[in-house]
């Protein structure tokens, strides 16, 4: 596999085998929703250790790969994404959508997901519109992931406002998440 960028594998590599796979595993068949993809890192680990164990669970990736301003090369991170995914033998498990979440999720029926990995656009409006969608995207019992949340980085503090907003937004007065790694990690359950 052909990964430039090490956000993945530095931090959540790390840890997700002791959470992310333990706690979806068993619940297969799963639904799983990444919201901002990149080179598929966090994609292909969701393929191969947890879509991957049950012929009928999915993951859905939105990202639009646009520059929108910045340095990065999106189209050639979206060329090594197609690369990655094909190379898991998995790539008819995932739907990916070329869009903003801004543009894709509206339109995603209620309940739909066991698991949301909210990595998309970092602003504090973008992490609060993904927020707020998520909680109304989640199952019942389902994780809410936000990445880029306990540690000191460019985008940190605009990723917590906008995270702290979408739950205020849906009635959520003390943050109830835990940290594990750099992420913020919930159960939809514990919200109203
Ligand atoms: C930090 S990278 C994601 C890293 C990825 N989860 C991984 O495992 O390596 C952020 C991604 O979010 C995407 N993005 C930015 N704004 C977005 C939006 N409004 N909706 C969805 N994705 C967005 C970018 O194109 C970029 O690929």
């Amino acid at each position: 596999m052909n990964f430039t960028a090490p956000w993945f594998h530095n931090a959540h590599e790390k840890v997700w085998p002791m959470w992310v796979a333990p706690i979806l595993v068993p619940r297969s068949p799963v639904r799983i929703l990444e919201i901002g993809a990149y080179e598929g890192a966090a994609t292909t680990w969701l393929l191969q250790r947890v879509i991957g164990k049950h012929p009928e669970s999915r993951i859905v990736v939105v990202d639009p790969w646009a520059a929108n301003g910045s340095d990065y090369d999106y189209e050639a991170a979206h060329a090594r994404f197609v690369e990655n995914v094909q190379e898991t033998g998995l790539a008819e498990r995932v739907s990916k959508l070329r869009a903003t979440s801004r543009d894709a999720l509206p339109p995603m029926p209620d309940a739909s997901f066991d698991m949301i990995y909210i990595d998309g656009d970092h602003s504090a409006e973008g992490a609060e519109f993904d927020t707020r969608q998520a909680v109304r995207l989640a199952k019942p019992d389902g994780l809410l992931v936000w990445d880029d949340v306990f540690f000191v980085g460019e985008h940190t503090a605009d990723v917590v406002a906008g995270m702290n907003r979408g739950l205020a937004a849906c009635g959520v007065r003390n943050r109830p998440v835990l940290q594990i790694g750099g992420a913020a990690v919930m159960f939809r359950s514990v919200l109203p």
